[in-house]
């Protein structure tokens, strides 16, 4: 791990020089006034930026860790390479002569089901035959373990693919090299993997064909949450407490909701798709809008209720709802292409949305093996394009994107009844409701500088225990406005265990003022709705901020 730390900062010295030298023509760039610069030296003048993209994690492998004392009690460690790690090649995108297309799993005929279910069969086959084949099942499930559960380390901390800017490119190659090796095992180079078309009324049900145990055996799993099977109609914010609506209440809620964190909360790459990850920001420096939610909601609606007898154990919510276990869930995978779908469609929408640009970003590398059993590192840049990967997805229409509030005249909430973030702020507990009213710096902002800056809704330094669940609502003068949840989990190697500390939770918010009417206002009614574990978080600040995102 030295030794690659350390090639890795002679590397990025050479490209700082080349990123220095090419700052002026960054300036453009969402990330360029973000680079993280954490040390100066003195050479040639001048500062040089010392950051150094993630590597790909070849050299070491370790436990995993469920929650803090508890293990995984098996190795979620790929098989042991038979090379020499330095020796593992870059994978090059092979020529796409036919698209793979990924079909809405509530959609397929029984063709398509049986197929899926046979080349899941043949996966778990592998298992038995031989443990150590890495496509197989339980080898591929681990692949998520041994990223998300701390078994890998960048340096001395652990390496994690979510809660950042990899989570999408990260999901994608993990879900290429799925599908290509299903593809294979039944010799069927069109094999694409189902969406979960959950952000359709039509595909807000547990996919059909993975809740059939007589049919479709190997696409079932007992380990789920029984209360979600059959009729139930998801809720896209679920987090660990059923909701009482009427089904046409929850889709409508659905849709609401993912205009809000598709369009409203994304209206540009860093909201999108996360802060910031580099060998030096460590670990989890914030994560997106949408792996956020949906996302993470989904899992947890999928998997069993956190402290159910699970015979061997008490639940952390295995499979989907906890990182170790997810990929044993057929389900995952169905889900993650959905993910990924929302990605290629947030491309589409226009304004700021431009992809990163950071060659922090392209040039972080991960680890897998392909459908011939090669292990090879590949890069993010090679995600940034599905199609130049060799899928799309079959279309299906996005209701959610009618969404957009109509100006209602809605009464406004008098701002001046309520005490200012001075008298509410820091919160040492967010345990009960709390409304307050926020000072915008300026109020009927032209155009022209709604486009050059984004007006942001910004909570300095939240932090919370990451062991537990946890989620709170944000409303702008009653009107929803985002969410920030937590999936529980462990983290390594921290000054503080267990606390996280979240620099900027932040909600963009110029379109929102628009819908609900309240560009002129100079005071902002907010309130924080705790739905769970908010005894388990703190806030230091709320304040309105303009930043170019
Ligand atoms: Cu890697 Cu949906 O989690």
């Amino acid at each position: 791990m030295i030794e690659a730390a350390e090639a890795g900062s002679t590397s990025s010295l050479k490209r700082g020089f080349r990123k220095r030298q090419n700052q002026n023509v960054e300036t453009n760039s969402p990330f360029s006034r973000n680079t993280y610069w954490f040390g100066r030296l003195c050479l040639c003048g001048g500062s040089i930026n010392l950051t150094t993209p993630i590597p790909a994690p070849t050299n070491f492998c370790g436990t995993a860790e469920i929650k803090p004392g508890l293990n995984v009690p098996y190795s979620c460690c790929p098989p042991k390479l038979d090379i020499d790690p330095k020796d593992i090649p870059y994978y090059k995108l092979p020529p796409v002569s036919k698209l793979r297309i990924r079909p809405a799993a509530h959609a397929v005929d029984e063709e398509y089901m049986v197929k899926f279910n046979l080349a899941i069969k043949r996966m778990k086959e592998l298992d038995v035959k031989d443990p150590s084949d890495p496509r197989g099942f339980s080898q591929q499930a681990n692949i998520h373990c041994a990223y998300c559960n701390g078994a890998y380390k960048v340096g001395d901390k652990e390496l994690q693919v979510h809660y950042s800017w990899l989570f999408f490119p990260y999901h994608r190659w993990y879900l290429y090299f799925y599908e290509r090796i299903l593809g294979s095992l039944i010799n069927d180079t069109s094999f694409a993997l189902p969406y979960w078309n959950w952000d359709h009324p039509k595909g807000m049900r547990f996919p059909p064909m993975f809740d059939q145990p007589n049919v479709y055996p190997d696409l079932y799993n007992p380990r789920r949450n029984n209360d979600h099977r059959g009729q139930a109609i998801l809720d896209l914010v679920h987090f660990g407490d059923d909701v009482k609506a009427t089904d046409l209440q929850r889709m409508c809620n659905n849709m609401v909701l993912l205009y809000r964190q598709m369009v409203t909360n994304s209206p540009c790459s860093q909201l999108f798709y996360g802060k910031p990850y580099t060998v030096e920001t460590g670990p989890k420096p914030g994560q997106g809008v949408v792996e956020n939610i949906p996302h993470t909601p989904v899992h947890i609606w999928v998997g069993t209720v956190v402290g159910l007898d699970l015979g061997n154990k008490k639940s952390d919510g295995e499979d989907m709802g906890n990182f170790y276990t997810s990929g044993l869930d057929p389900a995952f995978y169905c889900h993650h292409a959905n993910v990924d779908r929302m990605w290629t469609i947030w491309q589409t929408i226009g304004g700021k949305r431009k992809d990163i640009d950071d060659p922090d970003f392209l040039n972080a590398e991960l680890f897998f093996y392909d459908e011939n059993k090669k292990p090879y590192r590949v890069k993010v840049r090679d995600t940034l394009n599905h199609k130049k990967m060799g899928f799309d997805y079959l279309h299906m229409p996005t209701p959610w994107r009618n969404y957009k509030l109509v100006k209602k005249s809605k009464t406004k909430l008098n701002a001046r009844l309520l005490p200012p973030t001075t008298k509410i702020f820091p919160i040492a507990k967010l345990d009960k409701v709390i409304s307050f009213s926020v000072q915008r710096l300026t109020s009927g902002r032209t155009q022209q500088e709604k486009d050059a800056k984004e007006e942001m809704l910004t909570f300095k330094n939240l932090r919370y225990d990451v062991r537990k669940q946890m989620r709170f609502d944000v409303f702008i003068n009653a009107e929803f406005s985002g969410s920030y949840t937590n999936l529980p989990h462990i983290q390594r190697n921290q000054s503080e265990p267990h606390i996280t500390t979240i620099k900027n939770f932040q909600l963009a918010i110029n379109e929102l003022l628009e819908e609900i009417g309240l560009e002129d206002e100079y005071n902002l009614v907010v309130t924080l709705v705790p739905k769970i574990g908010g005894e388990f978080v703190s806030i230091e600040s709320a304040e309105i901020t303009y930043e170019a995102c």
